[in-house]
């Protein structure tokens, strides 16, 4: 049985439009457009969506730093809006891009004014502070000022003060973004940690390998709205009949991909390789064309067959399937 964590109910978010006309009308963006869902006890949940897509807005209004304009939020079977202080107890926040820590105190000066802040007597946020800083890597560098840490151990530290509370949800804005391939690695890791302690996950990227390898169920979403939500799994899955075929030809006709796309085929794309003198052309099959059909028309045409392959599905073919662009547009 999963017990629910984090539950979304019509959740709204609309921004007045700049400009006076419009604030003359209250015209508005809509930024979150009636988000439903449930985040369960010990998953990695994702939000996977393109700039702008609404994943920060939405878990601000789970932390409580934005206000709905509908819907609701419970954390851990609280309403966050009636009740903010005690739901926040459960939540630990790292957002992306925003200074969570003081750059002029040292880690462990922050966590231990953090550790205050939030009331954990002295003699618990001690061995804990130091548990933390240890787990991260970050002791022997404590007591530096965050200033002069890396990108890498700014994350760590403020990964750490989101954890000092030990909170039953962890939410993070785009974890890994502007790391090293090795941080993200160790941070991907940790976080694979975090949820093998009961904890929930819940984080927002547009990196769709990242999402794929670490979430349990991923939310894809589009203009404020979720999309398609399933295992990393049955997203592909739901491509398996549509999945990318890459043929080698030696002759291309522009009229093939007209042809092509008649017998159902979809984002055919053809590109000339100068060093082998070979074309490359690459489409979607769905339930209107198999490969074999596909063949069978270009032999038919003299394209003459070098080679052909189909690819896995990649979460990016899910995204262009739902939503008819690349998520890195
Ligand atoms: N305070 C605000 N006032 C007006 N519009 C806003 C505000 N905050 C966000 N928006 C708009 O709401 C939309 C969603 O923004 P949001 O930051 O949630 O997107 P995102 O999915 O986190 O994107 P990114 O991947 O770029 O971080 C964007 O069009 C953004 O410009
Ligand atoms: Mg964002």
């Amino acid at each position: 049985m999963s017990i629910a964590m984090v539950e979304l109910d019509g959740l709204r978010k609309e921004f007045p439009l700049r400009g006076r006309d419009n604030r003359k009308n209250g015209a508005t963006f809509v930024a979150v457009d009636n988000v439903t869902c449930q985040i369960d006890q010990g998953e990695v949940f994702g939000l996977l969506g393109p700039n702008g897509a609404g994943k920060t807005t939405t878990i601000k209004m789970i932390s409580t730093l934005l206000r709905p304009t509908s819907g609701t939020v419970k954390a851990g079977g609280i309403d966050v809006v009636l009740h903010p202080t005690q739901a926040l107890r459960n939540i630990g926040t790292v957002l992306a891009g925003e200074r969570s820590v003081y750059w002029k105190l040292t880690g462990r000066e922050n966590l231990e004014y953090f550790a205050a802040l939030y009331g954990i007597p002295k003699r618990l946020a001690r061995p804990r502070i130091n548990a933390l800083l240890e787990r991260f890597s970050l002791d022997k560098r404590a007591d530096e000022n965050v200033e002069k840490y890396s990108t890498g151990m700014r994350q760590r530290i403020s990964l750490a003060k989101a954890l000092l509370a030990e909170p039953q949800i962890l939410i993070l804005d785009e974890p890994t973004a502007g790391l090293d391939p090795q941080s993200a690695r160790n941070l991907r890791e940790i976080i694979l940690e975090i949820r093998a302690e009961g904890r929930t996950v819940l984080l927002t990227t547009h990196y769709m390998e990242e999402a794929d390898q670490l979430c349990d169920r991923i939310a894809i979403i589009d203009h404020g709205r979720i999309i398609a939500l399933d295992t990393p799994g049955n997203l592909k899955r739901m491509l398996e009949d549509k999945r990318l075929f890459s043929i080698e030809t030696q002759q291309w006709c522009e009229e093939w991909q007209h042809g092509l796309i008649e017998l159902g085929a979809r984002n055919v794309q053809a590109s000339f390789d100068q060093s082998s003198r070979h074309h490359s052309i690459t489409l979607h099959l769905n339930g209107g064309i198999t490969s074999g059909d596909a063949l069978t028309y270009l032999v038919n045409r003299g394209a003459g067959i070098v080679n052909f392959v189909g690819k896995d599905v990649s979460l990016e073919d899910v995204f262009i399937h739902l939503t008819g662009k690349s998520l890195r547009e």
